[in-house]
């Protein structure tokens, strides 16, 4: 499975249930890693999505401890171990994790592979997505050239479990 996020120099991911920004080739590259896999999500990221409504072209996973929830056109699960049971119709590198914070933390242990779009700014956050840089266990295997938008300087990295 692969965790896919857009973090800055502190590793923060989002402020006040919304991204800390949207940089339009990182969505663009989003949507050409992820069209026609699986999506995991928190319910709060599925909620900021916009209309509220699943990804077009992708396997809508979302997870809710609230027995009652209910999407259209995505799959709701109730805990980690019943997520893990639906993923096993398909394949592990078809698996997307894009986030938030909550749903990144429970399934780190089973990914060995996060793509990280990396943001050389500071902003003020509450999300965090767990710093690679700190964690044993992952290398940077990967990294783009330094790209450029407006003034925000990021790049495109690649981690994977040793
Ligand atoms: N920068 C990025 O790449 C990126 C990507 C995605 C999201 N984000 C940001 O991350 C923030 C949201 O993160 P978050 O941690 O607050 O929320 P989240 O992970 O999106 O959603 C949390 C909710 O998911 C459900 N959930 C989580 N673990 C569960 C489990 N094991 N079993 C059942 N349900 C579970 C619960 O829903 P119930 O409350 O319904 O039980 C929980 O309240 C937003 O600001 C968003 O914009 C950033």
């Amino acid at each position: 499975m692969i965790l896919i996020a857009a973090v800055d120099r502190n590793w923060a991911i989002g402020s006040k249930g919304q991204l800390l920004v949207s940089i339009p080739h990182d969505q663009k590259a989003f949507r050409e890693k992820t069209l026609g896999q699986v999506i995991v999500m928190g319910r709060k990221t599925f909620e900021s999505l916009p209309g509220k409504q699943p990804l077009y072209g992708r396997t809508n996973i979302v997870l809710s401890t609230d027995p009652a929830y209910q999407v259209k056109g995505a799959i709701v699960c109730h805990s980690l171990e019943e997520t893990l049971e639906v993923l096993k119709d398909y394949r592990s590198d078809a698996v997307y994790v894009i986030g938030g914070e909550s749903v990144y933390r429970k399934f780190l242990p089973y990914c060995d592979r996060a793509e990280i779009t990396y943001i050389d700014f500071a902003y003020s956050a509450d999300t965090h997505f767990p710093n690679l840089e700190e964690l044993e266990g992952w290398e940077m295997t990967a990294e783009s050239e330094e790209q450029t938008y407006f003034d925000l300087c990021y790049t495109y990295r690649e981690y994977r479990k040793k």
